[in-house]
């Protein structure tokens, strides 16, 4: 009786995880843009948590598409990162790492069309199409439709029986909607019910590194226990050849294993390696952050990693960071189907005297002990290296992060900041300053951030004097950027400021005045007019400044205009140059000069 009970209470709870999107948890990558599965909805909450992938992560998360409002028509330019170039890769994640709290790790991969053909976010088919559709077997062609691993990747998983080594603790196996050996690899311990997530393989999705071929290329872990780096690194796929099994006439088989795929008359399919060094597997104390919050971790910057884009130029591809965190209650790396139930060191909500004079309870479910959350980008594109660019000069990616809003409106995403916001170069190497935003973020009142209503996240670059001195540097004075022969680069300096806005043509760049009188004296209304571009309302959510060498020494601070706004938020980043061409104090002192100068010739005229 009291057997048949605990049945009938497991498959509540499986029932329980497998209908609710239960998630408070999590990984927000914040550059590049991650989508927690978002694309074009205007809501609060993502509309689909099934549209690409399973994140286990709160429905609010995530940043819009990166795209001005409308179809098919409107074209937005992707993000691009040049080969060789550093991409700073930033996340937040909850529930501690590195601090001996648990155990866990962080795998980034990437994919491109090479191992994915189709990869795309889904393109509305107008303004009002948010495009959150799951993809199917009809829509995989559809444009409108997302689609990050190819459809061949579920079919084989879907049929593929999972791997009935591993350890599942305490649940059932003869509980209808759970685990059996039959199961196939699209229900695991975590997946029990089998969900489908895009095309995306749920064993494929816990487990790292998987034993058969996936479309992922390991770009770097960060592992609690760096004495398996040598494991890791030589299990990856960039380096080691995987498996699977096909009927003869080349239909996925369910033999998961090479022996019982030959002893049932299938073939079994190697695929080579990606050839490609294996990842950097680093510790995750160099990233460590405490329980219970989404915040910063070492020199208080986010969680993240630099990544070196490799030489592998593609059109599309993604990134996608996993955060995989488990307790030492068992030893989860060790642990395998031996310690299934009922001899799992883990069980589902004991409550036990524990050696005292009364019961305790906890809190425990043995379905997310070991859980992984995972976050993923919009497709960007690996552009080859420019010819001009010599091959010893970094060339350092600079973004922008954030959505509109302020801070409670936008968590668990982030307000606006440069990525990265301070940073060390030295003369003659390169910025590649760039940033993408949505036209899609939920309305807001405006003064929760700058700028007309129906736009949405815009930025600038405007050199300032003082860090803790909001205002911008006065345009001749300009250092951070020179031309060759050391004079302000004007050209530079008034696009990064106005970001290709039409500034030259009166009528559609209109003066603060012109502003005021077409809206009634309104000034609310003149600070949301599309023509106000001093407020950036005329920009595109994706600017491209493209290469720019550094030739001024010196530390140079830089503020957004329209989203920084004492004391509610804060967009400046630092720049210090070493060993340049030019010197950017000995010039301030020149033009200094010559204001000195002017200003005592003024004096003496009059
Ligand atoms: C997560 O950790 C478990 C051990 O708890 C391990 O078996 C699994 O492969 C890891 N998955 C990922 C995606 O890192
Ligand atoms: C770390 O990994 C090594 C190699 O797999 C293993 O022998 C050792 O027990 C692990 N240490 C801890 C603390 O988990
Ligand atoms: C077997 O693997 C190769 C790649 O190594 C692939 O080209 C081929 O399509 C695979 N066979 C089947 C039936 O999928
Ligand atoms: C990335 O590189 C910068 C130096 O350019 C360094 O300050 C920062 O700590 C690095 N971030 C990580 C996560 O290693
Ligand atoms: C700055 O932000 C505050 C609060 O979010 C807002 O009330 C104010 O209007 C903003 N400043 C400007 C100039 O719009
Ligand atoms: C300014 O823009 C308007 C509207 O697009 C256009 O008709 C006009 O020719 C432009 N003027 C100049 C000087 O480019
Ligand atoms: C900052 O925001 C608060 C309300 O959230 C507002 O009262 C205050 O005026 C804002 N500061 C500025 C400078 O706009
Ligand atoms: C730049 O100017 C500062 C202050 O005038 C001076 O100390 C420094 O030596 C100069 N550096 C170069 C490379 O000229």
């Amino acid at each position: 009786m009291a057997r048949n009970c605990l049945n009938v209470y497991f498959v509540l709870a499986f029932l329980f995880a497998s209908l609710m999107q239960v998630a408070l948890a999590d990984i927000y990558m914040h550059n590049p843009r991650g989508s927690n599965n978002r694309n074009c909805e205007h809501n609060v909450n993502r509309n689909n948590a099934n549209r690409l992938f399973d994140s286990q992560n709160n429905g609010a998360g995530g940043y819009a598409c990166p795209r001005k409002k409308g179809g098919p028509e409107i074209v937005t330019p992707t993000m691009y990162y040049y080969v060789g170039s550093v991409l700073p890769i930033e996340w937040t994640s909850q529930h501690s790492c590195g601090t001996g709290n648990g155990l866990c790790n962080y795998v980034i991969q990437y994919m491109c069309e090479d191992t994915a053909p189709g990869v795309r976010d889904g393109t509305p088919n107008d303004a009002n199409d948010p495009a959150t559709y799951t993809v199917d077997e009809n829509t995989n062609n559809s444009p409108n439709v997302g689609v990050h691993e190819p459809i061949d990747n579920y079919k084989k998983c879907r049929t593929r029986r999972r791997n009935t080594g591993l350890f599942i603790a305490d649940q059932r196996q003869e509980n209808p909607g759970s685990l059996s050996s039959n199961s196939p690899a699209t229900q695991t311990r975590q997946n029990p019910g089998g969900n489908r997530y895009g095309w995306e393989c749920a064993e494929e999705r816990d487990y790292w590194p998987y034993w058969h071929p996936t479309p992922w290329k390991d770009i770097a872990i960060y592992t609690h226990n760096t004495s398996m780096c040598e494991w890791y690194k030589s299990e990856s796929q960039n380096v080691k050849e995987k498996g699977e099994c096909f009927t003869v006439e080349g239909n996925p088989a369910s033999q998961n294993n090479y022996q019982d795929c030959l002893s049932e008359g299938n073939v079994w399919n190697v695929t080579k390696p990606h050839g490609i060094p294996p990842p950097e597997c680093l510790s995750v104390n160099l990233i460590a952050t405490r329980d219970n919050h989404l915040g910063n971790s070492v020199n208080l910057q986010m969680q993240g990693y630099n990544w070196t884009i490799p030489d592998d130029p593609h059109k599309r591809c993604v990134l996608r960071v996993r955060y995989n965190i488990t307790t030492g209650d068992y030893h989860p790396f060790e642990t395998d189907s031996k310690l299934n139930f009922p001899k799992s060191p883990v069980k589902q909500d004991p409550f036990e005297k524990f050696g005292y004079n009364h019961y305790l309870s906890l809190a425990m479910n043995t379905n997310q002990y070991g859980r992984t959350f995972q976050d993923r980008s919009y497709v960007f594109e690996i552009k080859s290296r420019p010819k001009e660019v010599p091959s010893w000069a970094k060339i350092y990616n600079l973004n922008v992060r954030g959505k509109r809003g302020n801070i409670v409106q936008v968590y668990p995403s982030v307000e606006y900041d440069f990525v990265p916001n301070y940073l060390e170069a030295k003369g003659g190497e390169y910025l590649h300053i760039q940033w993408t935003g949505s036209d899609y973020n939920p309305p807001r009142n405006p003064n929760d951030a700058e700028g007309a209503p129906n736009t949405g996240d815009r930025s600038n670059f405007v050199q300032m004097d003082y860090p803790h001195v909001n205002f911008p540097r006065l345009g001749q004075h300009h250092t951070m950027f020179m031309d060759e022969d050391g004079k302000a680069d004007t050209n530079l300096v008034t696009k990064l400021a106005f970001v290709n806005q039409p500034i030259t043509n009166s009528s559609l760049c209109l003066s603060p005045t012109e502003l005021l009188e077409k809206n009634g004296k309104n000034k609310a209304l003149a600070e949301q007019d599309e023509r106000n571009c001093g407020k950036l309302n005329a920009a595109s959510p994706y600017f491209d400044a493209g290469l720019v060498v550094l030739r001024t020494s010196g530390k140079f601070n830089y503020m957004c205009t329209r989203n920084n706004n004492f004391s509610n938020r804060s967009q400046k980043g630092t720049l210090i140059v070493t060993g340049g061409k030019f010197n950017s104090s000995s010039t301030l002192q020149i033009s200094t000069l010559l204001m000195v100068l002017s200003a005592l010739i003024v004096f003496m005229m009059q």
